[in-house]
């Protein structure tokens, strides 16, 4: 039989983390579990329940109350309510950064996503997971793409999904949240020094998903 492992898949903001990881998942038979969702969840709680952003230790303490709930059909629940288009707004997207420099909010998180790792036979994406939430992961991988391509496939999701959409104003966005999460002083966007970066601007999802998946075939 084969060996489960822990694939750890890191980067910037649309550089195809999510897209690709899931269908690693589905390849490998893993879970898959979306961090940014987790902090995407606690920044639409402390919007609805009209927190400042800068009252960190409310947003702890609804973080607490909050229980976060990732399904295998990648929706998203909070105490039992399906959030998961709620938490893709803009308004969500443009704080969730803000919430996610919060040190206590993070120490929170990674405990809860070590959790669902103390079984190997998981690819979870963010961008902490190869260097703190799973710093053993047999397999990191640390993807990128410019930031033109970046927006520019964010742009055509929005327009697939119907929702307007403006390139450079996505360009600006992308490039501010990652300054901001790289900036951040807790666990800031970084690549494990043991992680294998992977240009996508070039590549189709395809290609990134057969790369990804020789390497975890070496480690299995
Ligand atoms: O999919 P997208 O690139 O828009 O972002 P996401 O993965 O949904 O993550 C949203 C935000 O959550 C990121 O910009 C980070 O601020 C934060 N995040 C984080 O700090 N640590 C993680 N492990 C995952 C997400
Ligand atoms: O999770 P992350 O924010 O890193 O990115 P994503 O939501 O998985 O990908 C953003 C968009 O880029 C999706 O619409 C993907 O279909 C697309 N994509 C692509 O066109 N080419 C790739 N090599 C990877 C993703």
């Amino acid at each position: 039989m084969k060996n489960k492992i822990a694939i750890a898949i890191d980067g910037p903001a649309a550089a195809g983390k999510s897209t690709v990881a899931k269908l690693v998942a589905e390849q490998m038979g893993y879970i898959y579990v979306d961090t940014g969702a987790m902090y995407r969840a606690i920044t639409y709680v402390t919007i609805k329940n009209n927190i400042s952003p800068d009252n960190s230790s409310a947003i702890l303490n609804e973080l607490k109350k909050s229980d976060i709930t990732l399904t295998k059909e990648f929706d998203v629940f909070i105490n039992g309510e399906n959030v998961t288009d709620e938490i893709r707004s803009n308004e969500v997207t443009q704080l969730v950064s803000k919430i996610a420099s919060i040190p206590e909010v993070r120490k929170e998180m990674v405990q809860r996503q070590q959790q669902l790792v103390r079984n190997r036979g998981i690819v979870m994406d963010g961008r902490d997971i190869g260097t703190h939430v799973i710093p053993d992961a047999e397999v990191k991988i640390f993807l990128i793409a410019s930031v033109d391509e970046r927006a520019i496939r964010r742009h055509s999701e929005n327009k697939n999904k119907g929702i307007p959409s403006d390139v450079e104003k996505l360009k600006i966005e992308i490039a501010q949240r990652d300054k901001q999460d790289m900036e951040r002083v807790t666990s800031p966007l970084k690549k494990a020094e043991d992680a294998i970066e992977i240009d996508t601007t070039q590549l189709s999802i395809k290609d990134v998903v057969n790369q990804i998946i020789k390497i975890v075939e070496q480690e299995v």
